[in-house]
């Protein structure tokens, strides 16, 4: 990775300023903000192998120490605790890490403070001010696709997703074993009462645990039930602007 420098001299252009950090295996991007209050706008760096706070002294960036080694998936700046010096939240893949701004130009892994979950694929996080009371609250998103609104209906039988279980992008419904992709909408695994997919194709009844499939009895059950088509998710725009998440839902 390195800095570049623009010139409006002539032709617009771009020239090497100067080299940084390497956050080998790749680099996944950087977040600006004056973390010491010097007036001059530092940046932090991350990518799969390193995070990297580089101070702005001017003419150079100069790495200054983090008490984090690792990688991230993303990295924002917010003042979380409201004392007006930007605090750091990383995106990693073993969890949330916050590192609070000190003020001596240090910062203090409080990571603690973050509430424990018992899976993390993390891959992005935001600062939001939630409930708009002016304090800046957590957004944390496990999902590899970042953030996404879809109802919460199952595509099968409406029944709630959001008391499923997530793993990654996949949400399991709570009822029929069916299994969602969050990211692309598709169908995992079909419910146990089988029926039609999303393209119309019909899929037998199943059983979870290896055990027989249950044999349809007859009758306008099973003929619903074998009717019964699952839906691709539906997705509403979703946008983060002024901290806030926006969703745009249709009107009924
Ligand atoms: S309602 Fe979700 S799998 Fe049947």
């Amino acid at each position: 990775m390195s800095l570049v420098s623009g010139t409006l001299q002539g032709m617009p252009a771009f020239s090497m300023y100067t080299g940084i950090a390497r956050t080998d295996p790749e680099a996944g991007g950087v977040a600006a903000a004056d973390y010491d209050g010097d007036g001059k706008i530092d940046v932090v760096e991350y990518g799969a192998g390193k995070v990297a706070l580089l101070k702005n002294a001017g003419t150079s960036l100069e790495e200054a120490p983090l008490p984090y080694s690792g990688g991230a998936r993303a990295a924002v700046w917010g003042d979380w605790n409201g004392d007006k010096k930007p605090d750091l939240l990383l995106a990693t893949p073993t969890g949330p890490v916050l590192l609070t701004n000190v003020g001596d130009g240090t910062f203090r892994d409080d990571t603690k403070l973050l509430p424990k979950e018992p899976y993390y694929a993390l891959t992005s996080a935001a600062f939001i001010d939630q409930d708009g009371d002016g304090k800046l609250d957590i957004l944390l998103a496990n999902t590899p696709a970042g953030i996404v609104a879809t109802d919460d209906r199952c595509p099968h039988m409406s029944a709630p997703l959001s008391i499923g279980e997530l793993d990654g992008c996949v949400v399991a419904c709570p009822l029929h074993e069916g299994r969602f992709d969050l990211s692309t909408g598709e169908t995992i695994q079909m419910p146990t009462t089988g029926g039609l997919d999303a393209d119309g194709n019909y899929h037998p009844t199943w059983s979870p645990g290896g055990r027989d499939a249950k044999v349809d009895p007859p009758g306008r059950k099973a003929e619903a039930r074998r009717l019964t088509r699952v839906r691709r998710l539906r997705y509403y725009p979703v946008r983060i602007a002024d901290g806030r998440i926006q969703v745009a839902l249709p009107r009924f």
